[in-house]
């Protein structure tokens, strides 16, 4: 393509499964940063090698902040308004990461393991009482995630059901209205400040007492700050999470050697989780965050402008193999495994080890108790859904 010609419309195609468009793979090849049309405000850049993501996503000349309200390059018909960690730049951003490390450090995180395990253990309970054929989507991945954040914030077993349906309808931004999503937040929003003005009255053992009491030097989170946080911990890192856990367990089902392999050595689970998460491409065209140059940036051979907007697409640079070796293989042994997963820099993913924790105690204990776990249905039968910002299963039917 000369430079004269006009940008491909984008995106390219609807997504399937879980895999990986021969056009991305044609461009990862020949043209790792190129100009796309996108289907609202005009042309931006479509990032896709490794090299070139972690630039984007830690080069602080690439802003998020800017990309809020503006009529910039979009997939959506209105701009991006909703304010969140990920949508600041520094200083606003660094002093709220510096405020909220400690709690979420891998140390502080790792103490949470025995209680989520306990409840991935009550969640499989609920899959043998159901008997086979059981849907793990339903019954394991829709709760895990709002269990464990659940737990962060201490909300009280008996508020659960209703935190839950608040958290659900808000995050159902491609199937409820404005004013639905605006209403359930505003009543979450109030929820959590309930919770935060009782923790600094009486602070409990759980992380939204470790954010109340978080200081450096003199500054603190203000109420509105803990409110606004523990919003964006919903909204931020629900689905992803959700979708993950459906993701993992279908591709090891799908990986029979590599699933047995895998049942003899259970201490290699986590290195086997961290492949995983290369490997499954889990955003859509949809999901990938976009960041504005604030000023002229070269990226590989390419000039990017001040004032283009950039797609860092970081689901398909993990299947970069100038990054890694036979890229699309499961290699649940792979050694140097730098992937992008959870992002890279400033805005690399504040739930990581959270999230990492609750897949290991996942497979760990599903290989442990289910034996004979395989997919109920024949493969090709599964529903995927890959309209909203992340890939996954509707369902997850399996027998043991
Ligand atoms: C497997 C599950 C998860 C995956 C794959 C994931 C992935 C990511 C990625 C790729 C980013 C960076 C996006 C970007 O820079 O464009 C991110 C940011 C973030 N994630 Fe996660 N996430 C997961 C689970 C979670 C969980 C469980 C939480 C919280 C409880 C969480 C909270 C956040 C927050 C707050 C940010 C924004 C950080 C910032 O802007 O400084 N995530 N996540």
């Amino acid at each position: 393509m000369s430079s004269d010609d006009p940008a491909p419309a984008y995106p390219f195609t609807r997504d399937v499964g879980l895999t990986i468009d021969q056009r991305y793979r044609q461009l990862l090849h020949e043209r790792p940063v190129s100009r796309v049309t996108l289907p609202y405000g005009g042309e931006a850049w479509l990032v896709l090698d490794h090299a070139a993501n972690r630039t984007v996503l830690a080069d602080r000349r690439f802003s998020r902040a800017k990309i809020l309200g503006a009529d910039l390059p979009r997939m959506f018909p209105q701009p991006m308004t909703q304010v969140s960690l990920l949508s600041m730049d520094p200083p606003d951003h660094t002093r709220i990461r510096r405020l909220v490390a400690k709690p979420f450090s891998q140390r502080r995180v790792e103490q949470l393991r025995p209680e989520i395990g306990r409840h991935v253990d009550l969640l499989l309970d609920d899959v043998e009482r159901a008997g086979a054929p059981a849907d793990l989507m339903s019954l394991v991945a829709a709760r895990l995630p709002l269990r464990v954040i659940c737990l962060i914030l201490g909300v009280p077993e008996e508020d659960r059901a209703q935190f839950d349906a608040w958290s659900e309808t808000a995050m159902s931004i491609f199937t409820r209205t404005r004013e639905e999503t605006a209403e359930a937040l505003g009543h979450l929003s109030r929820y959590i400040a309930g919770l935060v003005a009782q923790r600094r009255v009486r602070p409990t053992d759980d992380l939204l007492s470790e954010l109340v009491a978080a200081r450096d030097g003199t500054d603190r989170l203000s109420e509105d700050e803990l409110v606004f946080l523990g919003v964006t911990l919903l909204v931020v890192g629900h689905e992803t999470a959700e979708k993950q856990v459906g993701n993992l367990v279908y591709t090891l089902l799908t990986h029979p050697d590599e699933l047995a392999e895998l049942r003899k050595r259970p201490d290699a689970v986590p290195a086997a989780v961290e492949e995983l998460l290369r490997y499954i491409p889990v955003q859509t065209a949809h999901g990938v965050f976009p960041r504005v140059a604030t000023e002229d940036v070269q990226l590989g051979d390419v000039l990017i402008r001040a004032g283009e907007t950039v797609f860092p697409f970081s689901s398909v640079a993990n299947h970069d193999p100038r990054a890694f070796d036979h890229p699309d293989e499961l290699d649940l042994d792979r050694e140097s495994n730098l992937h992008l997963a959870f992002g890279h820099g400033i805005h690399a993913c504040l739930g990581s080890q959270l999230a990492r924790l609750e897949l290991q105690e996942l497979v760990r204990r599903l290989l442990d108790r289910f034996p004979e776990l395989a997919l109920a249905v024949p493969e090709a039968e599964l529903a995927w859904s890959t309209e909203g910002f992340v890939r996954g299963l509707r369902a997850l039917p399996v027998t043991w």
